[in-house]
């Protein structure tokens, strides 16, 4: 069991491979949080904080004369609100009497094996022998609630999953204004904040923070996580780099408004509570009745951050991804969206198609425009009936005229938005969210669908369905374009509106759960504006996201860099589009662009059929490159060799999960003349391992083509001095390097 209960200390200790995790039960049954971090075999580690008289830190009432015992001083596995303890707090609430408190004291616990689930909400999975659960029961006697605790350990993948449920137990109905999935009080230490910001077409930049006394939070108040935050944050250590320091990650499976707050107190101690966005939120409970708060995952690295990251990656990949699509291969995909826009026929499809068959791409994918009243963004969501015009005889001829090439089709999907030129919207005006007397705020000329209703969420059903049964369509985009403004459900009473923009995500994920469940062969692909909704809630739907609609090589190094903290490759849509890009204008080489995308699950953007017979030829070869190369992209452990916000070379590595071989991509986003000789020191290698280096002349620019390295050498020497790169020629050069165990 990686749980232990202490009777004789009170204490419970979750153990994974490299990581200890401890709470207490101490004085009048307040939860103390009292350690995470590195493995600690054995002990009571209360005494790592020591509790003093604090003036203005009040003592409970039960504590008598205690005074060194105040809740506004004490690390809380999860805090009290309004009794004393004056930190951010992890639940607000209104109780049936109108007093704002909560001091939730242990009750029992339970320990058991395997890991729980949350009905109705994404959430990582186990084998019974993968995972344990602990179940920590908490009680407010006077506020009449109980607070439930649930925790998951994955000893092998050094992961702790954690939810709070609360539950009224009084006769009156309480209303809940915050309730946080995770709460976190490091008693010692200074901490840093990793956070990963952006913006539309420019997502995930990091940016790292010294946290100092006060408060400090990211989040998002647009109803999904958002282009400008992600609901993955890190606390690192002052100094810890990508392999040292101690480093904690915690991620939020949650595709809604969320809230990452840290805030250091008057003594130095750090808290970290992350949870549903408070602002606009507020949940009536009933007597008897329970909210259940998102899941969170944590990860402690005492190794730094590419070690945290790797068990992210694999807590991601291995327990959260499901079904056919979990695993590779998958298909290697051309989308019409900047080879057309939404000027596209059937013709102009096949046309693609004929030209990208046989490079070896699998799959088309249909993007936006191919239903009634779109021929710009002005219209037409909502109905989904085909546009027969543009494609004669439906998407049945469609289909088997691409099929006919050797390939498959996909299709694109905005499920969640209406056109006020829209059938859907004439006769279901109630059906968007927009509050009465006001008209709503239009984002790229559309409202959002109101899914706390289930009518609408069961007509989305109806309308996907039908597509995806009427024809052979094995991948679906499903796309997003704005954030929920105006939110208001015709369907809730007046004060349970606060209800809705979480009612939202819940009837989101039921449609998404319907969805695949019933069309188990089809491949659904994350996307909002890009990588406005990455987050690990999509990815137990959606097994890969656009990462982001800049498609430019070079920007995406940085996007894709900053994604893979947090987020496994094989979630990362990355597609190789034309030259100059549409987003920049920048002008990249061919390879370039194949190599960025290669680093996730790869594709093209482009419209192939004006390709030069040159091109042509190096697209095959790309292809055939990322299908040998795509089990280690998918299953190798990623490290990031250099930092391409401020290194002239952007360069990673995909390792073998036996280290027999490691596939390297470097790209320069710098020249320089005369300059030093760019360098880069590999990891993961085995030191006792001789590899053979060979270039992938296919996946080098001209340029990369000069390299002249070692030809061979061991994996001790790789990792210790590492390996020189070509002196950098034009814009944008790159390549690739390949190491195999030699026999
Ligand atoms: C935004 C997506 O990110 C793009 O790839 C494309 O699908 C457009 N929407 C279509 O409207």
């Amino acid at each position: 069991m990686a749980i232990v209960y202490n009777e004789k200390d009170k204490t419970i200790t979750l153990q994974t491979a490299h990581s200890t995790y401890q709470m207490k039960i101490a004085l009048y049954g307040v939860l103390q949080h009292t350690y995470y971090g590195g493995k600690v075999s054995q002990g009571d580690m209360s005494g790592l904080w020591q509790a003093y008289d604090r003036g203005f830190s009040g003592n409970p009432n039960d504590a008598d004369n205690h005074r060194a015992f105040s809740l506004d001083t004490l690390p809380q596995e999860y805090p009290s609100a309004g009794v004393g303890d004056f930190r951010i707090p992890g639940a607000s609430l209104v109780n049936g009497d109108g007093s704002r408190a909560g001091d939730w004291r242990y009750k029992s616990h339970e320990i058991r094996s395997g890991k729980y689930s949350l009905p109705g909400l994404p959430a990582l999975y186990a084998g019974e022998e993968e995972a344990d659960t602990l179940e920590i029961v908490l009680e407010d006697k006077a506020g009449k609630s109980r607070l439930t605790l649930t925790y998951g350990v994955f000893p092998e993948i050094d992961v702790i999953t954690r939810t709070a449920a609360l539950t009224n137990l009084a006769d009156a109905p309480m209303e809940v204004g915050k309730l946080a999935s995770l709460c976190l009080d490091m008693p010692f230490g200074d901490w840093e904040l990793i956070h990963f910001h952006g913006r539309h077409a420019m997502e995930r930049m990091p940016a790292r923070t010294a946290l100092a006394p006060g408060a400090f939070s990211v989040g998002s108040r647009r109803g999904t996580s958002s282009h400008q935050h992600n609901p993955f944050v890190i606390l690192a250590a002052p100094g810890a780099d990508e392999d040292a320091g101690d480093c904690l990650g915690a991620a939020f499976v949650y595709s809604g408004g969320f809230l990452a707050e840290t805030e250091v107190d008057q003594n130095g101690l750090t808290r970290l509570v992350m949870g549903i966005q408070p602002e606009g939120f507020c949940w009536k409970l009933g007597p008897g009745e329970t909210f259940q708060a998102p899941e969170a995952v944590l990860a402690y690295s005492d190794k730094g951050l590419t070690a945290l990251s790797h068990r992210f990656h694999k807590a991601f990949r291995q327990h959260l991804v499901r079904g056919k699509w979990k695993e590779g291969p998958r298909p290697v995909l051309i989308n019409n969206w900047e080879a057309t826009y939404f000027d596209f026929t059937t013709d102009k499809l096949v046309d693609i198609a004929k030209a990208a068959a046989p490079l070896g791409v699998d799959l088309l994918v249909m993007d936006d425009g191919w239903f009634r009243n779109r021929n710009d963004d002005m219209g037409g969501l909502g109905d989904w009936e085909v546009n027969e015009e543009k494609l004669p005889g439906g998407l049945k001829a469609l289909a088997e005229r691409i099929n006919a090439q050797g390939m498959q089709l996909g299709i694109w999907f905005e499920p969640e938005m209406v056109s006020e030129r829209s059938a859907l919207f004439a006769s279901h005006p109630d059906w968007v969210l927009q509050i009465p007397g006001r008209a709503p705020t239009r984002s790229r000329y559309q409202l959002v669908l109101d899914l706390s209703q289930p009518a609408v969420c069961d007509y989305l059903y109806e309308r996907i369905a039908r597509v995806l049964r009427d024809a052979p369509i094995p991948y679906v985009k499903w796309d997003m374009n704005r954030s929920l403004s105006d939110v208001w459900s015709a369907a809730l009473p007046a004060d349970r509106q606060g209800e809705t923009p979480h009612r939202y995500v819940l009837g989101l994920y039921g449609l998404l759960e319907r969805l695949t469940r019933d069309f188990p062969d089809v491949l659904f692909e994350g996307c909002s504006g890009g990588g406005g909704r990455f987050d690990a809630g999509m990815l137990y739907y959606t097994p890969q996201i656009w990462c982001s609609d800049n498609t430019d090589a070079i920007d995406r190094l940085t996007i894709q860099y900053g994604t893979s903290f947090g987020y496994p490759i094989s979630a990362v849509g990355a597609h190789v589009s034309a030259v100059p890009n549409h987003q920049t204008g920048r002008v990249t080489p061919l390879t370039t662009r194949g190599i960025v995308a290669m680093c996730g699950s790869f594709g093209y953007e482009l419209d192939l059929s004006r390709a030069t017979a040159e091109e042509r030829e190096h697209m095959a070869r790309q292809i055939q490159n990322y299908k040998t190369l795509q089990p280690l992209i998918y299953e190798g452990a990623y490290y990031r060799l250099t930092d391409p916000t401020s290194d002239p070379v952007a360069a990673c590595a995909f390792v073998g999960t036996r280290r027999e071989c490691c596939l390297i991509m470097a790209v320069y986003t710098k020249t320089f003349a005369n300059g030093a000789i760019p360098h880069i020191r590999l990891k993961g290698l085995d030191s006792d391992k001789t590899y053979r280096v060979r270039l992938l002349a296919e996946a080098a620019t001209e340029w990369g083509r000069e390299w002249r390295g070692l030809a061979e050498a061991g994996g001790d020497l790789l990792m210790s001095a590492g390996l020189s790169l070509p002196r950098p020629r034009g814009d944008y050069g790159s390549l690739c390097l390949l190491l195999e165990e030699q026999d």
